[in-house]
């Protein structure tokens, strides 16, 4: 059975789209592939609710306590692999974890660490990418599922979802328009990537 573990940093509807999907059937029997925890650097993420109801193990890594980046990365990826039988978990899926990791931390985990950013990547890596994308006059945007390397929201495309940029819109309409494709673009990334790991 191949373990996945979800990082999150807040409201989690992300992870929440993975769990939804991987709790059907054909998931778990096509894919051999289950939600094992979900991990947050925040104690009071939301997200952490919902994957508690859903049964599913959650750990916290608070990175307030933490000197460094480094120690800070090194007790998460403690926290992912105790998750895992084999000590490391076939995919870690960062799922609006707002945290920007170590190369150590991403080398761990080569080729199993994937990504959603709420932007149209290469364009507009990093933060406020709605805010950007209108100020530009962008009349796409939308959201990358990319695979995760030591340069911020760089690595290879997985998917890719685009909606209108709207007259008069407000970076909260349009990061409400993006998320709908999000919850829709993750799931199916996924579990592309179990098939092929
Ligand atoms: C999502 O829009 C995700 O793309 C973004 O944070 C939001 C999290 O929402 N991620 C990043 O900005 C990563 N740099 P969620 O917690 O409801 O999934």
């Amino acid at each position: 059975m191949k373990h996945i573990v979800i990082l999150i940093s807040g409201t989690g509807s992300n992870m929440a789209a993975i769990v939804r999907a991987a709790q059907q059937q054909h998931w778990a029997e096509r894919l051999n592939a289950r939600v094992a925890a979900v991990v947050s650097n925040r104690p009071g993420a939301k997200g952490l609710d919902f994957a508690r109801q859903a049964g599913i193990a959650t750990g916290v890594v608070d990175h307030q306590g933490f000197d460094s980046r480094e120690a800070f990365d090194a007790a998460l990826q403690a926290e992912i692999d105790r998750h895992d039988p084999g000590g490391r978990p076939a995919l870690v899926v960062l799922a609006g974890f707002m945290r920007i990791l170590t190369p150590g931390f991403v080398a761990h985990y080569a080729g199993r660490l994937v990504n959603i950013h709420p932007s149209l990547l290469p364009a507009f890596p990093g933060l406020h990418t709605h805010q950007r994308a209108i100020d530009e006059g962008c009349r796409l945007a939308g959201a990358t599922v990319h695979q995760v390397t030591a340069e911020l929201d760089h690595g290879q495309i997985l998917a890719q979802a685009a909606v209108p940029v709207l007259p008069g819109d407000t970076a909260e309409a349009l990061a409400a328009r993006v998320l709908t494709q999000e919850h829709l673009i993750y799931p199916r990334a996924v579990a592309e990537l179990l098939q092929k790991i």
